[in-house]
């Protein structure tokens, strides 16, 4: 298939939303990554509700929730009415994750999960028939603009491989760090959708930014 780009608002001017939101509109952008992040899974606030259901208003694009957040269960079904298509939740902050992506699904939203740097591939072995998407974080989740981790290939080949022996319907998502100069090598190793916070919003024209991450091969 021919994979996604999911700019990440994260790396916006949050004086100027509607500008960044339209922008986006009016790229060659599949989806929209929001990043809600509690302060508590990770050492960083975002941002919430209030700003979802307003970015829903003015995107044409669907939603890409990326919850950092503790004990997700709390809020899904607010963060569906607020706008959001699909909500990837944190392997790390669930304990029950197959209720956890159970409930996303039964709310009419698409399920993914999300592993920190540190959380083997292997560990999704009997939720991948439950869910539409893993999104491997390539960075430490809390920050945009950091560096990517090089191991993270090794874990995307190896889900690859996990998802095609399965014949599984799920996507690879990847979070951190990713921009024109790895997203071929990525896209090669088995990613679906790339996820791009500062390499668009801080380049000099994020338009054709985002158009040469989707044209990428
Ligand atoms: C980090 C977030 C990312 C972030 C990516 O915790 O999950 O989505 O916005 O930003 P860049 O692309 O700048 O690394
Ligand atoms: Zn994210």
């Amino acid at each position: 298939m021919n994979h996604l780009v999911s700019p990440s608002l994260l790396a916006a001017d949050f004086g100027n939303l509607e500008k960044a939101v339209s922008m986006v509109n009016g790229s060659m952008a599949d989806w929209l990554h929001l990043d809600i992040m509690d302060g508590l899974f990770v050492p960083n606030i975002s941002f919430g509700f209030p700003v979802i259901r307003y970015v829903k208003k003015a995107s044409e694009k669907p939603l890409d929730v990326h919850l950092m957040i503790v004990d997700p269960d709390r809020y899904l079904e607010r963060f569906r009415d607020a706008g959001a298509d699909i909500i990837t939740v944190q392997y790390e902050a669930c304990t029950h994750l197959n209720r956890t992506v159970s409930e996303i699904r039964n709310l009419g939203l698409k399920a993914g999960v999300a592993l920190n740097p540190h959380t083997p591939v292997a560990l999704l072995k009997n939720i991948l028939p439950y869910i539409d998407m893993v999104l491997i974080m390539t960075v430490n989740p809390g920050f945009g603009g950091q560096v990517f981790i090089s191991e993270s290939y090794n874990k995307i080949t190896e889900l690859r491989g996990m998802i095609d022996r399965g014949a599984y319907k799920v996507l690879i998502e990847v979070d951190g760090g990713i921009g024109t100069d790895n997203a071929s090598s990525l896209i090669q190793s088995g990613v679906n959708v790339l996820v791009a916070g500062n390499s668009v919003f801080n380049s000099p024209d994020p338009l054709k930014t985002i158009e040469r991450l989707k044209l990428l091969t």
